[in-house]
C-alpha cells in the first residue's frame, strides 16, 4: 500500500505518571489531543506502525550507541520503568520483524540502520503507545535515533532517513503509519527540570507543520541544548517524519506548556499525500 498516516507527539514520563498532578484544563486538552490522534490512527486500518523515537539508555548506552537503531524483533517488553512511576501496566507489544526487515533493507539503500532483535521500551516508546495503542494490539516496528549522547545523529540524516523510511514504506503492500515521538523543549533530570521554552517550541512547531525544511535544519546542536534543553534534541524524530512528508505540511492539533509533565506537550498530524 503506502505510508496511510504520519504524525508527531510528545514523550515525557510525566505525562502518565503525573496525570494526576498536571492542571485539569490544559491535561484535559492535551489528552483530547491523543485520543483524537489515536482515533485517526485507527481509522487508517493501520497493519503496522513505524515509531521513531529517543530511548533514554535503557538499551543502547556508550559500549554501543547506533545513529539509528530499527527493531526486528517478534515482541517487545515494557516499560522499563515500574508501573508506579509511569502509571503504565508492564506488557508486550507486538513487533513486525518481517515487515521491519522489508523497510529496513529498501531504507538502507540510502541510509545505514542498526538493528536489534530484543530491545525492551522506555517510556520513549510507551507513552505514545499508551495513548495510541492503548490496548498493545497494533504491530510496532520502533526507529530509535540517538538523541542523548554526542555525536548525535545530525539533523540532515534525521532527515534523510525519513525520506528513505518514506520510499521503503511506500514499497510496502501492507498499510503503514510513521509518528515521531520526542520532546520538544525540556530539561529532564536536571536542576530546571520542568523549564519549558514555549517561544521556541511554538516557532519550532511552526516551521514543522508548514514542514520548511532549511528552517528545520538549521539549529546547531548548541542552539537546540541553549534554547530547548537537552531533551530538545530530540526533535530529530520529528524532523525524520518531516523528511518522510517533505513537500506537504500539517496540522497543529495541540500545544501545552504542562510543567508538570516537563515537556512541552504537542500533537501534529501531517498530510500523507504522495
Ligand atoms: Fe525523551
Amino acid at each position: 500500500m503506502t505510508l496511510v498516516m504520519a504524525g508527531a507527539i510528545s514523550h515525557a514520563p510525566g505525562i502518565t505518571g503525573r496525570e494526576k498532578m498536571a492542571p485539569e484544563d490544559k491535561k484535559t486538552r492535551y489528552y483530547d489531543a491523543c485520543y483524537r490522534f489515536r482515533d485517526h490512527l485507527w481509522d487508517q486500518k493501520p497493519d503496522a506502525l513505524v515509531l521513531v523515537s529517543a530511548e533514554h539508555f535503557g538499551n543502547f548506552f556508550m559500549d554501543k550507541m547506533p545513529t539509528f537503531c530499527i527493531g526486528l524483533a517478534d515482541d517487545y517488553q515494557g516499560p522499563i520503568e515500574t508501573e508506579e512511576f509511569l502509571n503504565i501496566p508492564k506488557t508486550t507489544i507486538p513487533g513486525a520483524p518481517e515487515l521491519a526487515r522489508r523497510i529496513a533493507d529498501v531504507a538502507m539503500q540510502e541510509v545505514d540502520l542498526g538493528y536489534s532483535q530484543e530491545w525492551s521500551f522506555d517510556h520513549g516508546f510507551m507513552v505514545p503507545l499508551a495513548f495510541l495503542t492503548p490496548k498493545w494490539d497494533l504491530p510496532i516496528i520502533p526507529l530509535n535515533i540517538n538523541c542523548q549522547v554526542p555525536p548525535l545523529a545530525p539533523l540532515q540524516r534525521c532527515h534523510a532517513l525519513g525520506k528513505a523510511l518514506r520510499k521503503a514504506i511506500d514499497a510496502q503492500p501492507e498499510r503503514i503509519a510513521l509518528i515521531g515521538c520526542g520532546g520538544i523543549s525540556h530539561w529532564p533530570a536536571t536542576p530546571d527540570s520542568g523549564k519549558i521554552n514555549e517561544e521556541w517550541d511554538r516557532a519550532f512547531l511552526e516551521d514543522f507543520v508548514a514542514n520548511k525544511t532549511d528552517r528545520l535544519l538549521r539549529y546547531s546542536n548548541d542552539e537546540i541544548y541553549r534554547d530547548a534543553g537537552p531533551g530538545g534534541q530530540e526533535v530529530r524524530t520529528f524532523i525524520t517524519v518531516a523528511g518522510a512528508v517533505e513537500g506537504h505540511g500539517g496540522e497543529l492539533w495541540c500545544y501545552e506548556a504542562i510543567p508538570i509533565f516537563a515537556v512541552g506537550c504537542t500533537v501534529v498530524n501531517m498530510d500523507v499525500a504522495a
